[in-house]
């Protein structure tokens, strides 16, 4: 498994106090992240949230590097909005990933119905990727290259890049970035390759084209817009990071959100949606070369999902007046279980903890599976109780393991149960 083997403040770190970041880097993560809106940079309150570099040791920008805001008439470059979120990853030194090069939406029409030529094409990816690349030259830890160059239904996506010069436009690219900024990582960037299904195998092809072109990628990134009830498990996830992993790429999860289909969601939903974030977390935990998670904004107050997909929405960790949700417990748990329980080096035993999951740590764990109300576990009866949405069981758990009233305990997962 990853890293550390630290038991080192372990009660600092437990999950109903510890956050978000800072679990994830004792957990061996590189970051744990969050795009940032460039309408919200003025909102006291939000960027209280954003600048807690405990939480959040990572910003993306949501829409300023986009090349309808970087290149919005052809050679004219504008910063201004590209610039206040890594200025402001920056200021905190948080880890700034960047986004996105090369994609067929939000891309101004002077591009889209340039009617180009292949060459002349080249010519204008080549000077938007040296302008963009350079500007931001050396602050960057991630650059996302290419955007959802495959279909949903596993074709390659009609676009202006793919309908002139083919998948060509790949490896182009890719080449263009690294001569652009050698010091920073190439990724490719899509949604639903989380379902191991055409797309998926689609964006495998993809990596090969560019990697037998000779041409540079560094990482595949992992949207995960998902959904509250058909996220994949676990394992299933994890299976499909090692998809890339084996062909010598990182991988990440990028975008990360969890809608609900109706709304408003009701506790059981928002129960599972906290299983669901807990799935993905851990599958990234589960892979070495998974480095970090970024969720698509944090609050629900400003999501994109409810003015792209109606009705739907309530998909991230903190709800729209700023309170935790279920999902951010879940989350914080898996993180701080995974942080702090590794068993000591020295018992042996142990073994992986990578196939069967997780953070291997002893008993305690499935006496929670059948939940409600504890047995076992070393916390007596009459012990501390946990507050609704507090954790109350789960694999390395070591708090209360009973509810106050009147909730009880419910099983999420092996590393999660929680009080409603
Ligand atoms: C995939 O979807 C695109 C657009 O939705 C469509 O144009 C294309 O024909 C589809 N391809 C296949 C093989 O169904």
């Amino acid at each position: 498994m990853r890293g550390s083997s630290l038991l080192v403040g372990l009660a600092a770190l437990s999950g109903a106090s510890a956050q978000l970041h800072q679990l994830a880097t004792r957990a061996g993560l590189l970051y744990f992240g969050t795009a940032v809106g460039e309408g919200q940079i003025n909102d006291g309150t939000y960027m209280r949230y954003v600048d807690n570099t405990a939480e959040f040791g990572q910003l993306v920008p949501e829409n300023g590097q986009k090349w309808d805001s970087t290149e919005p008439n052809r050679g004219q470059f504008s910063y201004g909005s590209a610039d206040v979120v890594p200025r402001r990853a920056a200021a905190n030194r948080q880890i700034l990933r960047c986004h996105a090069l090369v994609w067929h939406s939000q891309l101004p029409n002077w591009v889209r119905n340039g009617g180009f030529s292949s060459s002349t094409l080249q010519s204008v990816i080549t000077t938007h990727i040296n302008n963009v690349m350079g500007h931001f030259r050396g602050q960057c830890y991630a650059w996302d290259v290419v955007n959802e160059a495959v279909d949903d239904n596993g074709s390659w996506r009609s676009s202006v890049f793919y309908n002139t010069m083919g998948t060509s436009f790949l490896p182009f690219s890719f080449r263009a970035a690294r001569a652009a900024d050698p010091n920073t990582k190439l990724y490719y960037n899509d949604y639903n390759l989380e379902y191991n299904g055409a797309k998926t195998n689609r964006a495998v092809e993809l990596v090969n084209i560019i990697q037998q072109a000779g041409a540079p990628i560094d990482g595949v990134g992992f949207q995960a817009h998902l959904i509250v009830g058909t996220t994949p498990t676990r394992s299933q996830l994890a299976t499909v990071l090692r998809r890339f992993t084996a062909l010598g790429v990182e991988v990440a999860y990028t975008e990360l959100d969890i809608r609900h289909e109706s709304l408003p969601p009701s506790s059981s939903a928002l129960a599972r949606q906290g299983g669901d974030y807990a799935a993905v977390v851990q599958s990234c935990l589960d892979v070495d070369a998974c480095v970090g998670i970024t969720i698509w904004g944090f609050t629900d107050r400003f999501s994109w999902i409810p003015g792209t997909f109606p009705g739907t929405g309530a998909a991230l960790l903190y709800d729209d007046n700023y309170n935790r949700k279920p999902a951010w417990t879940s989350v914080s748990s898996v993180l701080a279980a995974a942080a702090t329980g590794a068993p000591p080096t020295s018992t042996s035993t142990s073994a992986g903890p990578t196939t069967t999951g997780g953070p291997t740590t002893t008993s305690t764990t499935l006496s929670t599976r059948t939940s409600s109300s504890t047995s076992s576990s070393s916390v007596p009866t009459g012990g501390p109780e946990q507050v609704q949405w507090g954790q109350c069981g789960g694999i390395g758990w070591t708090g209360p393991t009973r509810c106050a009233s009147p909730w009880t305990c419910h099983y999420v997962n092996d590393w999660y149960s929680q009080c409603y």
